[in-house]
């Protein structure tokens, strides 16, 4: 893997809010094919450097590069037409609408438009939603069925589909598991399994450790705005679990550059 070029390369971002350093300078690569998994305590910046490559917030400082081209990503649409999806952690669907209307949500197939006037082609859709829905292997009896009519399980996937509907190669997900009962969450599990065998590459934040193992093929830990992990998911679950917590809490740290705080905390 280490010869492929990534799909995305994320170089030294920063981003500060006020007087919080949320990211002090991170790395991360992410290949082909790869699920990677993000990891960190609340704050430690996950959300922010994922926000950061799908466009919701410009970096003060950092690179990023997709398929080895520089990109300049500004705005949600910039890393969209890159090929980057986000299903952020309260992921925003219509309730009143089906399955089909807001898997199309805001990129709906017109029939024909005469100025402001457009007729939707609903059928186009619907086919187009089914189809998407059985390649996912997503357990949804009718993609006409409202989506606040759906069990939190069958909304993550619709928000996963919708991700992917435009043919998305990097797909983040923030916390997609977390609201979720255990059979749900084996499904969202599954989807990500179905996604990496299509080819695509996830990103994948979660608190959920046994979820990160599961399915990530390298995990990265985060802590206080720095990466201080970056490593294959190897050994079994209880090991990796502890190796990752003594990251997370500050007790071990690959990376030489120390933060001041974790100095002064050790005196
Ligand atoms: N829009 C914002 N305005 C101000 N501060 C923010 C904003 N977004 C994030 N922060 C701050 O940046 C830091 C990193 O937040 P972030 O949401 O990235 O953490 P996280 O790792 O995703 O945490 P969690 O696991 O709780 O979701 C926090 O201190 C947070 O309060
Ligand atoms: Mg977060």
């Amino acid at each position: 893997m280490a010869e492929q070029t990534p799909i995305v390369e994320m170089q030294n971002i920063k981003k500060h809010f006020g007087a919080v350093q949320a990211l002090r300078g991170v790395d991360l690569t992410l290949y082909p094919g790869e699920v990677l998994g993000l990891v960190g305590d609340n704050a430690a910046g996950k959300s922010t450097l994922m926000k950061v490559l799908s466009g919701a917030y410009l970096p003060d400082e950092g690179q990023i590069f997709i398929k080895g081209k520089k990109a300049h990503i500004t705005n949600p649409e910039d890393s969209r037409r890159l090929g980057i999806e986000m299903v952020y952690q309260d992921f925003a669907l219509a309730g009143n609408l089906d399955v089909a209307a807001n898997i199309f949500l805001g990129r709906e197939i017109v029939r024909w438009g005469l100025g402001p006037i457009r007729v939707m082609n609903k059928r186009a859709m619907e086919e187009q939603s089914r189809n998407l829905v059985d390649r996912l292997k997503i357990d949804i009896s009718s993609v006409r069925l409202k989506v606040d009519r759906l069990s939190g399980g069958q909304r993550q996937a619709v928000a996963i589909g919708r991700a992917t509907a435009f043919d998305a190669k990097v797909i983040i997900m923030d916390e997609p598991t977390a609201a979720l009962s255990v059979a749900a969450i084996s499904k969202v599990l599954d989807l990500i399994r179905e996604l990496k065998a299509q080819g695509c590459s996830v990103i994948l934040i979660s608190h959920r450790l046994e979820d990160i193992y599961a399915v990530s093929d390298r995990v990265i830990v985060l802590r206080q705005g720095r990466k201080v992990a970056d490593r294959p998911v190897s050994g079994n679950i209880h090991e990796f679990r502890e190796n990752i917590v003594a990251y997370m809490v500050g007790a071990k740290n690959d990376f030489s550059q120390e933060s001041e705080e974790t100095l002064a905390e050790r005196g």
